[in-house]
């Protein structure tokens, strides 16, 4: 829902653009702070759904770790405030460049994937006469129920190391000089609505976890991941995510010892509220079976619709009575630039502004340059007062 004087403020604004809501972000985090830190759980904010520095340094603000998939990302977390020993470094594929930003900047610990990383990484730390601090995800073999491209915790997937692999994994562990073992990582998937796989998970870390006990290795930091989902039908009634049911979830099902922390990554149900690419009507195009309503914004600016078919919320913010069924489309020469189909929306005319909702998560990070269109710029709810 947009104030009329933001609405006033969108008229002056060369569109498309990011829009940030920084008080959606603030009343998000203070709820998530809240509430994780009454169980004692730590959280460490996903850089990819959405890394601009203003953003971040909100989110650091409300003493929030980070989490990263690539050196530029862990440069970008230092730079926007987070101490070095709040951040984790996860990813299959990470360089060795990468693995040396990491070193270099004494991070909290290396999310590990598979054991050649482990090798690798205990390779340079051998140079470096440092101790790698990681941490090894494994793949639990745990259905998100979650659309296929964003489901990650199944055999078929190829993060973590699978448990059918875990004795290989004890022996290089206990081999190994220059890496300190400190905790294991799940990540199942993302936009996870049906909160009861994280029960499912839970216990599936429990008979690890006695796994890993009857090896006598010691484990301080076990990290479950993110995924939680957000609503995309509804950003304005369901702006917060279930976080305390959520986090419940975990405090009752997973077993941790006294001396064990419990870490998570969220991404998307920290930032995408907040966020709303904002766009304008270019044309009204009748064809034999449908109206098009083409904005100046597509696929290049968020692209999840094309990628994922998924749903984000469109409204006009110029209201008008008459409803009217709409493919409402991009610009760019791609079939799939569509954002929805068959949509009810009132009539639109040429210039009528157009927010898509729910953006602020893996939507200006997805952006690119395709047909050589320019970036949307971010503007922010504080700097168009
Ligand atoms: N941790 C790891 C290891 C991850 O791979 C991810 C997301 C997260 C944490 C954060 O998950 P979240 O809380 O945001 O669900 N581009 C897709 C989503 C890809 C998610 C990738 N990994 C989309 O637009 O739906």
């Amino acid at each position: 829902m947009f104030s009329e004087s933001e609405k006033k403020k969108f008229e002056q604004i060369e569109t498309p653009f990011y829009y940030y809501n920084l008080e959606i972000l603030e009343k998000t985090l203070k709820t998530i702070s809240q509430i994780s830190q009454k169980y004692n759980f730590k959280v460490h904010y996903a850089l990819k759904a959405n890394s601009n520095l203003k953003i971040l340094k909100i989110i650091e603000s409300y003493g929030l770790g980070a989490d990263c998939v690539s050196g530029n990302e862990v440069l970008r977390a230092l730079e926007s405030g987070f101490s070095s020993n709040k951040i984790a470094f996860a990813g299959v594929g990470k360089t060795d460049s990468e693995i040396k930003i990491g070193l270099n900047a004494n991070i909290f610990s290396f999310n590990c994937e598979s054991i050649p990383e482990i090798l690798i990484i205990n390779e340079i730390a051998e140079k470096q006469r440092k101790k790698a601090p990681i941490a090894v995800r494994i793949n639990p073999n745990v259905d998100s129920k979650t659309h296929k491209h964003i489901t990650t915790g199944l055999n078929e997937n190829k993060f973590g190391i699978n448990i059918e692999d875990l004795p290989n994994l004890v022996e290089v562990i206990k081999s190994l000089k220059n890496i300190d073992f400190v905790g294991i990582h799940f990540h199942i998937g993302s936009q996870i609505t049906d909160l009861s796989v994280f029960k499912d998970l839970s216990l599936k870390v429990n008979e690890i976890q006695s796994y890993f006990a009857e090896q006598n290795i010691d484990i301080q930091h076990v990290n479950l991941g993110g995924g939680l989902g957000i609503s995309y039908e509804n950003p304005d009634e369901d702006s917060t995510s279930r976080f305390e049911e959520y986090f419940k979830i975990f405090s009752e099902n997973l077993k941790l010892k006294s001396y064990q922390t419990a870490h998570f990554e969220l991404g998307r149900s920290i930032v995408a509220q907040s966020g709303s690419l904002i766009s304008r009507v270019l044309y009204n195009k009748k064809s034999t079976t449908k109206n098009f309503l083409i904005l100046d914004a597509g696929m290049n600016d968020l692209i999840r619709p094309a990628l994922y078919q998924a749903y984000h919320k469109i409204e006009n913010l110029n209201v008008r009575a008459m409803t009217c069924l709409y493919d409402v489309v991009g610009p760019v020469c791609e079939s799939s630039d569509v954002f929805v189909k068959d949509y009810a929306l009132g009539e639109a005319q040429r210039g009528d502004l157009i927010a898509i909702r729910s953006a602020g998560a893996y939507g200006e990070v997805m952006a690119s340059n395709y047909n050589l269109k320019a970036l949307a710029q971010a503007y922010y709810s504080n700097e168009l007062k």
